[in-house]
């Protein structure tokens, strides 16, 4: 068996993990009053990508823009696709999400400068001893440079840095210039991202929550740049070895181009697009990144940032339509936008009426005729790179620019079906502007997702069947077969076996558990001690299971169900918990192997004894990719109407197939729940603590060590706790009080 093995280092004793809602909302920040109250946006900003500051990869860089990695990955798992695309990529969330589910993608990022920093997100997979080597080798280089403040500092620079922090940053910055051309592509990204990421914690102004500077705001807690470095990218450290356990392959491709035209990106090639657009709100990306396009040169002042990005984007800000004086006129006479002219153009007209009476004066009447024009275009570029079966999800939010509603969704998806699509509907996720009206106007909006598809994914014959048979198989495998070997386990040794079912203790029917990330996870069981219908009890094992569906190649699901258990059974290290997963279908041999070696007890059907189980029934469930949709339909037919004395048929034979793994599963589960401990090694270490900067430097060191007689104080205690199943739990302490706590949960 294979020895589970727990690697703890609880040098901050009692860190509190804060129990946490799974947020899978899907907003942008609602803003169409970018100056509205601070407080109300806060409020209003759960779900978006503040969530993911607490997931590695997306914790890099803080892109307010960005939706929630959670939901995207909840939309990737339910639909299966091959190949995703972001046409509006931002800081990467789809493609990152896309990578940890081993799942193709495309994204394209207009921004030049938020492009950069999202391949430096996707490089995750840079070796990590390069990525360290580069860093020491660049802060050497920064720690050496004697530089003096040039006269000429941008004035946004002087805000917003002290003159000590600012050398210092020009330092790493110099640094940085003088090394990234030695280094590879995605170590420029990512070095390149590191140090962005540190602009604003070495700041002593303040960051409104779109990104914008504040430079009359200041912040109590600043980094000196040297620190923040450090603390960034042991941060990044730590994600890549996170990711890269996994997995060292990036299937993501992410275009530095146009939404507009998609150039790049094959025909026929998409079967899921995935997308927050900008909003026609007025947010002004250009501007989000000032601070860190003047820290590097790109800019100078607020009136570059037009031709060195905004002119790039959709035209969704009024600084944008107002830079290229556009016309009214000019702008509905396009072809794109006929299908919605007759109701664009009595809002643009009214918009134009309006801001005669307004101070601000500001163009929303061409802003809004050119962002339906952008969007259209877009519409048509999708239409030319989605699959027939395509399904697209794009998050969109209405809004009422000087108080003129404009029904965004409804004119999008005009738009998609005159591009080529078959259907749109509108899923509202919360609305807007209702409790606390801004002070603009009292327009009721909302947000939401945005459903287009074409005809031929709603009614996928294949689709369907391979949905109802891993439905079927569920319902046999585990509640039939599994369930009770595991109920009857439970009960002769007092546990709590929790499964789907509406339960007093949480709410809903899911068994939902947290891992370390504050993510929440379903899985299929859980059993627990000390639990009740009533109350949670002490979580020892979880189990999962996943069906391929064989009518579409499917991708890894091995490497989901780790990134969705793994992190869970860091978070209850002290008790060591069981963990096992039950698969049908097709799963290679390497992605079983990996699961094993993680640690996992596994069952396992193949598709090929899925199909003779089927075959005791008379029935052929051998199809593959070319097998006609009509005989798909006549199996769903068949599927849906099967007798009972059919199921039974097929829960014997699967039974039979099955019995092996299943036995040697609920073994392993006993041994696990039962284990004792047969040795407690406590190994208090004393001595001066050698840091190194290079294998070299340690190398050299290590000859002069004397460690006969070894001088300094008491460092840290090492414990290793066996147990008689071989699971094995390594930890460090560094406080005797904290150590006893330790010792003393293990034994209940
Ligand atoms: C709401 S953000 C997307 C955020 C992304 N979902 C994330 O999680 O980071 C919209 C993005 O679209 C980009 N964008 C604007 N116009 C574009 C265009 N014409 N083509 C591609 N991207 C564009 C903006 O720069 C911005 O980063």
């Amino acid at each position: 068996m294979t020895q589970r093995l727990l690697w703890l280092s609880l040098t901050e004793p009692q860190q509190q993990i804060s129990s946490r809602l799974l947020m899978t909302n899907s907003s942008q920040l609602p803003l169409f009053d970018v100056d509205a109250d601070l407080a109300k946006i806060v409020r209003e900003r759960a779900g978006t990508f503040t969530d993911n500051m607490k997931l590695p990869i997306h914790r890099w860089f803080r892109y307010s823009a960005g939706f929630s990695a959670a939901w995207v990955e909840q939309l990737i798992k339910e639909l299966e696709p091959q190949t995703i695309l972001d046409p509006f990529a931002g800081s990467g969330t789809a493609c990152i999400v896309a990578d940890q589910l081993g799942v193709s993608s495309y994204a394209v990022e207009a921004h030049p400068f938020v492009y950069r920093l999202a391949k430096g997100k996707l490089s995750w997979n840079v070796d990590i001893y390069d990525f360290l080597a580069a860093i020491i080798e660049i802060k050497n280089f920064a720690a050496n440079l004697k530089l003096k403040l040039p006269e000429n500092i941008p004035l946004l620079l002087n805000k917003c840095y002290t003159e000590e922090t600012l050398i210092n940053l020009l330092k790493i910055r110099q640094a940085y210039l003088e090394i990234a051309p030695t280094l590879s592509k995605d170590l420029q990204f990512l070095i390149f991202l590191a140090v962005c990421a540190i602009l604003r914690s070495s700041s002593y102004v303040g960051t409104a929550q779109w990104q914008y500077i504040l430079p009359n705001k200041r912040k109590v807690k600043i980094y000196e740049p040297f620190d923040a470095l450090d603390k960034q990218v042991s941060l990044m450290q730590e994600d890549m070895l996170y990711m890269q356990s996994f997995t060292r392959v990036s299937r993501a491709n992410l275009i530095q181009g146009d939404a507009r035209n998609l150039a790049g990106i094959p025909n026929n090639s998409i079967d899921l697009v995935i997308s927050s657009p900008p909003y026609a709100n007025n947010y002004d990306y250009a501007d989000a990144t000032r601070l860190e396009m003047t820290f590097w040169g790109e800019v100078n002042s607020w009136g570059d940032l037009h031709e060195t990005v905004r002119k790039f984007l959709i035209r969704s800000s009024s600084q944008h339509v107002s830079k290229e004086k556009l016309s009214l006129d000019t702008l509905i006479d396009e072809s794109v936008i006929e299908p919605i002219k007759d109701e664009l153009i009595p809002v643009c007209k009214e918009l134009e009426a309006v801001r005669g009476t307004k101070g601000g004066n500001k163009a929303y009447h061409t802003m809004i005729a050119a962002y339906f024009s952008d969007m259209a275009q877009v519409f048509h570029a999708l239409r030319r790179v989605a699959t027939d079966d395509c399904q697209i999800c794009i998050v969109v939010g209405d809004s009422a620019p000087y108080g003129v509603y404009v029904p965004v969704e409804k004119w999008l998806g005009k738009l998609a079906i005159a591009a080529g699509f078959d259907n749109w509907s509108f899923e509202q996720i919360r609305q807007r502007n209702v409790k606390w009206k801004n002070r603009k106007h009292d327009v009721p909006l909302h947000e939401g997702r945005l459903w287009i598809e074409s005809k031929i994914m709603a009614q996928s014959p294949s689709h369907k069947f391979g949905q109802a048979l891993g439905k079927l198989l569920e319902d046999i495998v585990l509640d039939d077969i599994l369930k009770p070997r595991l109920q009857q386990f439970a009960q002769t040794k007092n546990y709590y076996l929790d499964s789907q079912k509406a339960r007093p203790a949480r709410t809903g029917k899911k068994v939902t558990w947290e891992d370390k990330y504050g993510n929440k996870h379903d899985l299929d069981f859980v059993i627990e001690v000390d639990g009740t219908d009533e109350k949670l009890g002490r979580p020892v094992a979880f189990i999962e299971s996943a069906w391929r569906r064989y009518t579409k190649h499917s991708k890894n699901k091995a490497q989901e169900i780790q990134g969705a258990i793994l992190p869970i059974i860091e978070l209850h290290h002290l008790s060591a918990p069981f963990y096992g997963v039950v698969l049908a279908g097709d799963f290679t041999k390497p992605a079983l192997e990996q699961l094993k070696n993680n640690g996992f007890a596994v069952i396992y059907i193949p598709y090929k004894d899925v199909v003779s189980a089927f075959k005791t029934i008379d029935f052929d469930v051998a199809f593959d990719e070319d097998t006609p949709d009509d005989l798909y339909t006549t199996a769903s037919k068949r599927l849906a109407s099967l007798s009972s004395s059919d199921k039974e048929t097929l829960r014997q034979a699967l039974m039979q197939v099955s019995q092996k793994e299943v036995d040697i599963f609920m073994t392993t589960l006993r041994n696990s729940l039962e284990r004792y401990i047969t040795k407690i090694v406590i190994l208090p270490l004393f001595g001066v603590r050698y840091e190194f900067e290079s294998i070299d430097n340690a190398l050299m060191e290590l000859n002069t060590l004397n460690i006969d007689s070894p001088d300094g104080n008491f460092e840290r205690f090492e414990v290793i706790v066996d147990y008689n199943n071989n699971d094995t739990i390594r930890a460090t302490f560094q406080d005797k009080t904290v150590l006893a706590d330790f010792l003393r949960k293990l034994d209940s």
